[in-house]
């Protein structure tokens, strides 16, 4: 079949985005920055240094750029710290079954994630085998809503956009599915992820034949 599935990682396929959201409220409080989970909404789906920015504008606060990089790999020693443990126990429920049906009826699965650590993540949650490709943060230069990390995707499965669905969790992800010519599947809260064409809680809520049928339909 020449349909693919291309799933975000950090709150679709593991719950790393509360340590990303752990990660960045230990550094705003080492700068004195007001950030609530609310705040972090703004940060899913979009790269390191882009989380960052958003978090200085928040506390109007300027850095240089030797700073910056400093900050971010501050927040990055923090986050792998925080997933130190982590193992194929913490893939999110449904998701193995869900990837297994998916491969099943034929369908091409890839990894679309912003993340520089996802490699890591995928070896430690013993699922890296499971996807036909992989793009993440390591291979593309410009960050969610941008489309480029779902644009290589589809590309490297070989398949035109109109003929991948992405699930994500974040709404910068939802609007680069958009920008990419894709449906997707928000995963999470409809109030926050009102542009995906269909949202549910989790992937436990979900059938591959609904997901495919959602391609399908105009
Ligand atoms: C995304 C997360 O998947 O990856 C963001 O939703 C994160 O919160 C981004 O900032 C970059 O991740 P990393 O692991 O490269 O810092
Ligand atoms: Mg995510």
């Amino acid at each position: 079949m020449n349909k693919g599935f291309i799933f975000d990682l950090d709150g679709v396929i593991v719950d790393t985005a509360r340590y990303h959201y752990q990660a960045w409220k230990k550094v705003a409080q080492q700068l004195g920055i007001t950030f609530t989970l609310q705040h972090n909404e703004a940060l899913k789906g979009v790269s390191r240094l882009q989380s960052l920015e958003i978090l200085l504008s928040l506390g109007n606060i300027k850095k240089t750029e030797t700073e910056k990089q400093a900050l971010a790999r501050q927040k990055n020693e923090i986050y792998l710290h925080l997933i130190e443990n982590l193992s194929p126990q913490d893939v999110l429920p449904g998701v193995h079954s869900f990837i297994t049906n998916t491969h099943n009826q034929v369908i091409k699965i890839a990894l679309g994630s912003a993340s520089k650590n996802a490699a890591y993540i995928l070896k430690k949650l013993g699922i890296a085998h499971l996807f036909d490709a992989r793009v993440d943060g390591t291979m593309v230069s410009q960050a969610k809503p941008n489309p480029e990390v779902f644009t290589k995707a589809a590309h490297l499965l070989g398949l035109a956009p109109e003929n991948c669905l992405v699930f994500e969790d974040a709404e910068a992800g939802i609007a680069a599915a958009q920008n990419a010519g894709m449906k997707s599947i928000g995963i999470g809260n409809s109030t926050t992820l009102y542009q995906a064409n269909l949202v549910v809680s989790g992937l436990d809520k979900l059938t591959v034949k609904q997901a495919l049928n959602l391609l399908n339909s105009y």
